[in-house]
C-alpha cells in the first residue's frame, strides 16, 4: 500500500510493521499463520559465532500484563542459521534482519561480516542491550562510551543497514541513542527488555533461574513510549518502537511518539496472527484519517485539561 514504505538507511521496508527478535525464532512456526513477505521485515532470534544453549530452567514466568524470561541467547549460531534456516526465509520473500550479538567486540564484528556476506540478509541489528547475560543484567549499551565504541567498530565491518538496539535499563536512554547514532548506526530500536525478578513466597525461590530477568509485554509499554518520545527528540536517524505492542492502536501510540516503525514481540505468544492485525489495523486507521504514515509520526502532543469558559 502506497504511503507505508519505510526507509532505514538504504534497505526501504515495505510497511512499517517487523516482528521483534527473539519472540518468533527463525520464523518457521509463525510462517504457518503468518505471511512473512506481507510484513516489513522478521527480525530473527539473536545470533553469536557458535550455537549456545542458553541459561538454565527455569527461564520464563508471567507476570501481570507480561511475562520475565531468562532465556540467555540460546541460538543456532550465524553459519548454520545462514545454511540451514535463511533459505527458507528468502523463499518465503521475507525481509530479514539478524539480531546480532557478542561475548567481544571482536564477536559483534566478526558476526556482523558473516551478515554482510550472505545474501537474504538484508540489514542487521545489534543487540547490545540483552539484560540475561551478564551478571545484573549489564550489556555494552548501558555505557556510552562502550555503545559508541562498539558500533563504530561494527560499522566499518559492514555495507548493509545497521539498527542498534537499546537498552531500557539506563538512567539516559536518549544519551546512548546519541552514541550509537554519531557510531553510525543507521536506526535505533527500543526497547530490549526490562530488568525485573519475581519470587515464589512459599519456597523463597526467584521465578527463574538466573534470579533475574527481563520483562516484555503490554506492562512495559508506557515506559517503551516514553523512551521512543525520548530519543527521537534526541537523534535524526529512523526510531523502531518496541514494548507491548497487541494491536495497531498500541503500534500509533509509538508512530505519534516518534517511531517510524515498530516490532511485535510478546503478542505473538498470545496471537501468532498479531502482527497482521497491526498491519492491517494502521491501514484502516490511515484510511480513516485520510493520512500517510509519515503524517502521523511525532505528532503527539503534551495533553492538557480544556480550560473551561470563565462563570
Ligand atoms: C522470550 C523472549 C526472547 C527474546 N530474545 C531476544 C533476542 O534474542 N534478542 C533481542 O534483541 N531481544 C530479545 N527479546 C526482546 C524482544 O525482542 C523485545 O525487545 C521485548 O520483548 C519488548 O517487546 P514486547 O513487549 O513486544 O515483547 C526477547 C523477548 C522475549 C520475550
Amino acid at each position: 500500500m502506497a504511503g507505508l514504505e519505510v526507509s532505514i538507511g538504504s534497505l526501504r521496508l515495505r510497511n512499517p510493521v517487523l516482528l521483534a527478535s527473539g519472540c518468533v525464532g527463525y520464523g518457521e512456526e509463525i510462517a504457518q499463520f503468518v505471511d512473512l513477505s506481507a510484513l516489513g521485515g522478521i527480525v530473527v532470534k539473536g545470533l553469536y559465532m557458535s550455537p549456545r544453549i542458553g541459561n538454565p530452567p527455569p527461564r520464563i514466568w508471567e507476570t501481570p500484563s507480561g511475562m520475565l524470561n531468562s532465556i540467555g541467547l540460546q541460538g543456532i549460531g550465524i553459519h548454520r542459521f545462514v545454511r540451514e534456516r535463511l533459505p527458507a526465509l528468502r523463499q518465503g520473500g521475507a525481509t530479514v534482519i539478524v539480531n546480532v550479538c557478542g561475548e567481544t567486540d571482536e564477536e559483534y564484528e566478526q558476526v556482523t561480516r558473516v551478515c554482510d556476506e550472505a545474501d537474504g540478509i538484508h540489514a542487521t541489528e545489534l543487540n547490545i542491550s540483552c539484560p540475561n547475560i551478564q551478571e545484573n543484567g549489564r550489556c555494552p549499551g548501558m555505557s556510552q562510551e562502550h555503545t559508541y565504541s562498539l558500533i563504530s567498530r561494527v560499522r566499518k565491518a559492514s555495507s548493509k543497514p545497521l539498527i542498534v538496539k537499546l537498552s531500557p535499563n539506563v538512567t539516559d536512554v536518549a544519551a546512548i541513542a546519541t552514541s550509537a547514532e554519531q557510531g553510525g548506526a543507521d536506526a535505533v530500536s527500543l526497547i530490549n527488555t526490562v530488568l525485573g525478578m519475581s519470587i515464589d513466597t512459599e519456597t523463597g525461590e526467584t521465578r527463574t533461574a538466573t534470579g533475574m530477568g527481563g520483562l516484555s509485554g503490554p506492562a512495559i509499554r508506557p515506559i517503551a513510549v516514553r523512551m521512543v518520545y525520548q530519543v527521537s527528540h534526541a537523534v535524526r536517524i529512523p526510531v523502531i518502537g518496541i514494548g507491548g505492542i497487541c494491536d495497531a492502536r498500541d503500534a500509533i501510540e509509538f508512530f505519534m511518539a516518534g517511531a517510524s516503525a515498530v516490532q511485535v514481540g510478546t503478542a505473538n505468544f498470545m496471537n501468532p496472527v498479531a502482527s497482521m492485525e497491526v498491519l492491517a489495523g494502521i491501514k484502516s486507521y490511515l484510511a480513516r484519517k485520510g493520512k500517510k504514515l509519515n503524517e502521523i509520526i511525532g505528532t503527539c502532543q503534551i495533553g492538557r485539561v480544556q480550560e473551561s469558559e470563565p462563570g
